[in-house]
């Protein structure tokens, strides 16, 4: 009876397809089926890479700064608004990988990723994985949100663009409240967002930061 080799395969939606081939290497070794060989893959166009490490540090700039050399302060911020719309634009004329289409997935795929994770079974994509594009999301909103109250907190100083328009009566201890909620909102997420960065490349093998930096990642040609 003729013998059969299992080969599993990593579907799109993360499932693991087994399929069952007759055995090549009990005939003979030279057509037995070969896994390709990894190779160094671009992952990340320079303008996502710019983005990322300008968001950083801008966004980290208007934190630290709070509320106390506000020029400064609100220029930083204006900076992270002008960066995440940007991002939002690239997400959809950008390269194959940055657009939106290619990692945004719902939120029942990024969970069933975060199980993978936990369990050692997570497989590794060249683009986004599902959790990270979640948080992605995430922290674009936050930032968004984060920037727009404090436009329309200093608007209530008389200053910015939004300076006497229909906002200038909003009540300005509950905006400050709701500025700062989101500032820290933002903040826990870019610490869960590092963390899951470190504990995905722990756990993958392979260094993340470091493809966020040169843009390349190893990886089989055909993978997502
Ligand atoms: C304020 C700090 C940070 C913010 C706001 C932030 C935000 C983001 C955003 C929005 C993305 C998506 C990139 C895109 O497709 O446009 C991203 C991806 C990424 N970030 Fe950050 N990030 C921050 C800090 C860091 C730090 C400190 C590291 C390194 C330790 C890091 C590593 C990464 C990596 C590796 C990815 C790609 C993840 C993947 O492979 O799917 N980030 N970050
Ligand atoms: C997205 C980036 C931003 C972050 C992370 C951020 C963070 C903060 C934080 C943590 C505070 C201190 C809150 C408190 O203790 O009451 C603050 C205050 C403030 N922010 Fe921002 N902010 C950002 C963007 C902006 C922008 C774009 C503006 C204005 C154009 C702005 C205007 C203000 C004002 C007016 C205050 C109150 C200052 C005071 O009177 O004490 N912020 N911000």
């Amino acid at each position: 009876m003729e013998r059969l080799h299992a080969i599993r395969y990593s579907a799109r939606n993360g499932r693991t397809i087994l399929l069952l081939q007759p055995d090549c290497r009990a005939r003979t070794e030279s057509t037995a089926i070969e896994p390709r060989e990894k190779k160094s893959i671009q992952v990340w166009d320079l303008q996502v890479r710019v983005f990322h490490w300008a968001l950083a540090f801008f966004f980290g700039l208007a934190y630290f700064l709070e509320g106390d050399r506000l020029r400064l302060h609100s220029h930083a911020g204006y900076t992270v608004a002008l960066l995440v719309l940007f991002r939002v634009v690239w997400g959809f004329i950008g390269s194959d990988r940055a657009r939106f289409v290619d990692f945004v997935v719902r939120p029942k795929e990024s969970l069933r990723y975060l199980v993978q994770l936990v369990r050692g079974r997570a497989r590794s994509y060249l683009g986004h994985n599902p959790a990270g594009a979640a948080m992605i999301v995430a922290l674009l909103a936050g930032m968004l949100i984060t920037a727009l109250t404090g436009m329309t907190l200093y608007a209530l100083e008389g200053s910015g663009p939004l300076a006497k328009t229909f906002v200038s009566s909003w009540p300005g201890d509950l905006l400050e409240d709701v500025h700062e909620f989101f500032a820290d909102f933002s903040l826990v997420l870019v610490i869960v967002h590092v963390t899951g960065v470190l504990l995905s490349s722990y756990s993958l093998r392979e260094n993340l930061t470091k493809a966020m930096i040169t843009g390349h990642k190893n990886g089989k040609g055909e993978q997502r």
